[in-house]
């Protein structure tokens, strides 16, 4: 682990919990991670999508997908992005409040991955805007990342889940092309991809994260860094340090530091 140390970042590995700091690298190596391109907000227009025709007579209509999964690989981010708010392939559009698209410049190299919109996201429209939410940004921040400026922050499932329960199998497929085409158009460098349900449906396994962090993976073609979810890193305190680890090797990647 390399990262330079300002008092800013240490602050925010304070606010993470830390108590141990990695080893002080020399600044230019820092400076590498700062974009060169200036800010650019993702374009919201959305593009015209054929709806479902309403059908008065039917008392409880079957979920149906607006744009069929086959047509979401050629859509572009505009079309991407008004597919997800019409989608109706699965049941979860009848609970939620937001289908929840995304956030984050189009230029970024880091695309951050959580697993579906809690309450808050829900009601948002954004991913990540609670106390999960504030903890992601002190890690993001601490790595000199800001979702605003960076870093791609957007889930594997795009809708609520009632009740907050798990996603099941069959929605996490049938959100997956979502990802995928956003993948495709954003071209991150790399892919945070954090909690059990987010990794496991990327990486196609049932292992558990403690057996897949350490390491790199790949999600088509784009290296891919596992680590906890900031939510439970919220109720599990001494993890903190293993999750900053995960920070550390990602940066260690994209820097060139360790090999793909
Ligand atoms: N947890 C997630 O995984 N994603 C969100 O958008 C919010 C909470």
């Amino acid at each position: 682990m390399t990262l330079q140390l300002d008092p800013r970042r240490v602050a925010m590995l304070r606010e993470m919990g830390l108590q141990l700091l990695p080893p002080i690298a020399p600044p230019a190596a820092q400076a590498a991670v700062e974009p060169s391109a200036p800010p650019a907000s993702l374009a919201a227009a959305a593009a015209p999508v054929a709806r479902p025709v309403a059908d008065a007579s039917a008392a409880a209509p079957a979920p149906v997908a607006v744009v069929p999964p086959g047509a979401i690989a050629s859509l572009d981010w505009a079309g991407l992005q008004a597919a997800v708010q019409d989608c109706r392939a699965c049941g979860l559009c009848e609970s939620r409040r937001n289908a929840v698209f995304g956030t984050g410049p189009a230029t970024a190299e880091w695309l951050i991955v959580g697993e579906a919109p809690d309450e808050d996201a829900d009601a948002a429209g954004e991913p990540f805007v609670g106390q999960d939410g504030q903890l992601l940004d002190n890690m993001l921040r601490s790595l000199g990342l800001d979702r605003r400026r960076n870093a791609y922050v957007a889930n594997v499932l795009r809708c609520r889940p009632p009740g907050g329960r798990n996603p099941e199998p069959a929605e996490l497929a049938q959100c997956e092309p979502f990802l995928r085409r956003q993948v495709e158009l954003l071209q991150p460098r790399i892919i945070l991809a954090m909690g059990r349900f987010a990794v496991q449906s990327l990486l196609q396994t049932t292992e558990p994260i403690g057996r897949l962090r350490g390491r790199v993976h790949r999600y088509h073609d784009v290296p891919l860094v596992v680590t906890f979810h900031p939510a439970y890193l919220l109720r599990n305190q001494p993890d903190k340090a293993k999750a900053w680890a995960d920070l550390c090797l990602a940066m260690d990647l994209l820097e060139g530091r360790v090999a793909g």
